[in-house]
């Protein structure tokens, strides 16, 4: 990763090394994870960075202890990336770790991602979060015009994205993809749903359709 990213290398290490101590302390990562978190985890997340136009703003919705979105700020400092997380314990690493790894491009936001009114992003992403079909009603409102979801999937995305297409299809739904980034360089590539947000799934926020 080093050899990748060799501009984030030395905060990437850190990054790593929380999640080994305070995150499994806190039990947000499992002690079974820690040997995997390069392979897994980080790798797997920073190569989302290859679907993210330049300067964009991001938000990583279930963030969790921050993956992919503190990654992502890692890799890519041109992006602003919003922390999206619920849970009290979680936000609170959250925050440390932002301090911690000196990251002004990164806000953390404790909320539901549903309860995120009148804030749009370029990209909304996530991982491990909830079903697509669910997922969609969440995460396209908070698209900006022309915006894109990009959910983290694994073998699951062709199934997803056709079990949910009804719920697609009512969001307004546009330009619906999955990619594989990492064929190359990772063991198991990284496998993530695009979707660009159209205007009925905007309009959604404002509570048209989508509740
Ligand atoms: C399985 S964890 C995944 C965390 C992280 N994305 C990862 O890949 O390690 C799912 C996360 O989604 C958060 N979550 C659940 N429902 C949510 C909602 N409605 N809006 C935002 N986050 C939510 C949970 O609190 C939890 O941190």
């Amino acid at each position: 990763m080093a050899a990748l990213y060799p501009r984030s290398a030395e905060r990437l290490n850190l990054y790593a090394e929380l999640l080994a101590t305070e995150g499994t302390l806190r039990g947000l990562i499992g002690p079974r994870e820690v040997p995997r978190l390069w392979d897994r985890h980080l790798l797997n997340c920073a190569f989302l960075e290859r679907l993210i136009p330049e300067s964009a703003t991001v938000a990583d919705v279930g963030s969790g202890a921050g993956l992919p979105g503190i990654v992502l700020a890692l890799v890519r400092p041109d992006l602003e990336v919003a922390l999206v997380e619920p849970l009290l314990r979680r936000t609170t690493f959250l925050t440390e770790a932002v301090e911690q790894l000196g990251l002004p491009n990164v806000e953390v936001v404790r909320s539901r991602a549903e309860d995120l009114r009148g804030r749009t992003f370029d990209v909304v992403a996530s991982r491990a979060v909830a079903p697509l079909g669910r997922l969609a009603k969440w995460c396209l409102p908070l698209c900006a015009e022309g915006g894109v979801m990009l959910a983290m999937k694994g073998e699951s995305a062709e199934a997803e994205l056709a079990e949910s297409r009804p719920e697609l299809d009512a969001l307004g739904a546009e330009d619906r993809k999955i990619h594989q980034l990492g064929v190359d360089e990772l063991k198991q590539p990284t496998t993530v749903v695009s979707i660009v947000a159209g205007r009925a799934a905007r309009g959604s926020q404002h509570g048209r359709i989508g509740r």
